[in-house]
């Protein structure tokens, strides 16, 4: 695998399948560009049972494991990896709530979904994670090592 940069804060950021379905793909990207965080990966993907395991290895012993592991390898994905100080925290709140019921509205979940079991998007939940999670669905040479001339002005 890749070795993700030590100092700068990255989030795994996840298309899921419904969301890749229903259309949803550039609204999503959207939503982080606009903020004006740094895109260093992006890839469509299709990704085996033993990677979505992997994924969500902290919720394997959880009744839903088994549905969530069918839901996330039933389609394509698309994979990203975001870079901004504070992005992990920030991807999260532009993602809103895990139930989209629950989720404010103006949050991707609280606009576009409306089951937990279908949100549409992921998001890596602590620094540590991001790094973990670009690790496990980016290979060596898939991201990109540049710098927006935005940068100057948003991150
Ligand atoms: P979790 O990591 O708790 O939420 P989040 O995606 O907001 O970080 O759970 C991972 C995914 O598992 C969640 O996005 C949808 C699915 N899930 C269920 O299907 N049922 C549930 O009761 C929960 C808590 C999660």
């Amino acid at each position: 695998g890749i070795v993700a940069s030590a100092e700068v804060e990255q989030s795994y950021i996840m298309v899921k399948p419904d969301g890749v379905q229903r259309g949803l793909v550039g609204e999503i990207i959207s939503r982080f560009e606009k903020k004006g965080f740094l895109l260093k990966g992006l890839k469509l993907f299709q990704c085996s049972k033993d990677l979505a395991q992997e994924h969500y290895k902290d919720l394997k012993d959880k009744p839903f494991f088994p549905t969530l592991i069918d839901y996330i390898t039933s389609g394509p994905v698309v994979c990203m990896a975001w870079e901004g100080d504070g992005v992990v925290a920030s991807a999260r709140k532009l993602i809103g709530a895990t139930n989209p019921l629950q989720a404010e509205p103006g949050t991707i979940r609280g606009d576009l979904a409306v089951q937990t079991g279908r949100n549409v998007v992921h998001g890596s939940d602590s620094p540590d994670n991001g790094k973990r999670e670009i690790v496990l669905w980016f290979k060596e040479g898939e991201l990109c090592q540049w710098e927006s001339v935005q940068t100057a002005w948003l991150i």
